[in-house]
């Protein structure tokens, strides 16, 4: 009990590893071939959203020109040869506007498309789903419980709709600003591009000794958490049997230790994981300093125009942030793969073969039952059913008595086709039961069993 991990007041922190797949890769491919019906929105939604970005990285680049009109037109007038060129400047922000609209426009159509697949390849899911659950084997329920049979619908279908949409625009939208952003800066100037990217294995360096040395403080944090909450649901609910012993002040100096060592260990978590925004801050804040002061010196000799700099500014800021959401998407990936590797699993299951090549036919049947020589097992190395034979005729009365665990429910899973005899056979007026088609079959008997619940 002690061991469980649960999600606690503090379970759901940002660096806890997230579920991982047994095969990334083949669950991928799957969810994509699957997905691969919308090939023509998918390109769509893949221009849109190139497009969109594209629009959108050019702007900061239109405006830093009106900032550069605006600062020439000042120095002209400063020496008398000129002034500010407004008609120029209202052009650049029109152009600057249209340019904004359309990469508005453009994302909106791209989430317009993407929604729609995400919510149609869930929907098929969900459909498929139900009907691969009239066609498994019983076997495939009694050897399972319900709550993962279920979660595999619910739980597990809704994390692939909101991961596909959310990775998928994500991962496009963040590597199309990222090379954008980079041929961006270059073209304004090759030196400050090398200074800002320069940051960006510093910072890594740090955080990963971060991550590294806080590590062990997350682990702790989820051991303690779930020993925590393991005691507490067993006191409880054992609150009595504590009393009775009288082993209140065990139980207490056992919750104390452990509650200091998690106290201890989410300090440190929580303390190491704040300290990475400020450090990241501070290294950005770095190259900032050094970009402007090239930026500067550039400007004096004249190789740079002004409004460049403010644009290569603004460029720097778009220029981490799809590295951050890449890394996210990784994350959300990772559970989407997951996800559709237990949904697939479940499709795949084989099923039950519903009907024989050519089925009896279950017109004009009276309705005598042959139990000939049956044998079977739920595991073929563990026969329960070991040489059963009856001959029960239309219009008998049978009871059959045995002990618990005898098998009198078996026989009549047996006679459902629920499962099939490992030898003998069970026949319908002469006719084998694996000869009819399974629905057929048991439409001709009633079934109630011993669990059922009668409500009156
Ligand atoms: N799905 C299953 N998988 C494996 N073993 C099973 C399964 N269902 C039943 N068994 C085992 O098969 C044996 C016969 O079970 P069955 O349910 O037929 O007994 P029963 O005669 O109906 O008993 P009861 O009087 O308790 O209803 C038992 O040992 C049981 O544990
Ligand atoms: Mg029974």
């Amino acid at each position: 009990m002690s061991q469980q991990r649960r999600r606690g007041p503090m379970g759901g922190h940002g660096m806890q590893p997230t579920e991982k797949a047994k095969d990334f890769k083949g669950s991928m491919k799957k969810l994509f071939g699957y997905m691969g019906r919308y090939k023509f929105r998918f390109i769509l939604m893949f221009i849109f959203a190139v497009a969109g970005t594209a629009f959108n990285i050019a702007g900061p680049k239109i405006l830093g020109k009106a900032t550069t009109e605006l600062f020439n037109g000042l120095v002209a007038k400063v020496n008398g040869t000129g002034g500010i060129d407004f008609s120029k400047i209202g052009m650049i922000l029109l152009w600057t506007l249209g340019l904004y609209v359309a990469s508005a426009c453009f994302s909106l159509i791209q989430g317009f498309v993407m929604t729609g697949i995400s919510n149609d390849v869930t929907y098929n899911l969900r459909k498929d789903i139900s009907k691969k659950i009239n066609r498994l084997p019983m076997n495939y329920f009694e050897s399972r419980t319900n709550g993962e049979i279920l979660s595999r619908v619910t739980n597990d279908v809704d994390t692939l709709q909101m991961s596909i949409n959310q990775s998928m625009t994500q991962l496009i939208t963040s590597v199309t600003t990222l090379i954008g952003v980079f041929i961006m800066m270059l073209s304004i100037n090759v030196w400050m591009t090398l200074a800002a990217v320069l940051i960006l294995p510093v910072s890594m360096l740090i955080i990963n000794k971060v991550m590294k040395h806080s590590q062990k403080y997350f682990q702790a944090q989820q051991e303690y958490l779930g020993k925590v909450n393991g005691q507490v649901e067993e006191n409880f609910g054992g609150h009595d049997v504590v009393r009775v012993f009288n082993k209140e002040q065990d139980v207490l100096k056992e919750f104390e230790h452990d509650n200091q060592k998690l106290y201890e260990s989410a300090w440190k978590s929580q303390f190491f994981s704040g300290m990475m925004m400020p450090i990241m801050q501070f290294v950005g804040n770095l190259g900032y300093v050094m970009v402007a002061l090239l930026g500067g010196l550039f400007a004096i000799k004249g190789t740079i125009e002004v409004g460049d700099i403010q644009s290569f500014f603004q460029y720097i800021r778009n220029f981490t942030q799809p590295i951050q959401q890449i890394a996210q998407v990784t994350n959300l990936l990772q559970s989407s793969a997951a996800a559709s590797e237990r949904v697939f699993e479940f499709l795949e299951e084989p099923e039950e073969e519903l009907q024989p090549e050519n089925p009896d036919s279950i017109e004009e049947l009276e309705g005598n039952v042959q139990f000939e020589h049956v044998k079977f097992g739920y595991n073929p190395d563990k026969i329960i059913v070991n040489d059963f034979s009856a001959d029960v005729h239309d219009g008998q009365k049978i009871a059959i008595v045995g002990p618990t665990g005898a098998g009198k429910t078996t026989i009549v899973k047996l006679l459902m086709r629920f499962y099939d005899v490992n030898g003998g056979s069970i026949k319908v007026d002469g006719h084998d039961i694996r000869n009819f088609n399974r629905s057929n079959l048991r439409e001709m008997f009633g079934m109630v069993l011993q669990d059922t619940w009668l409500f009156s």
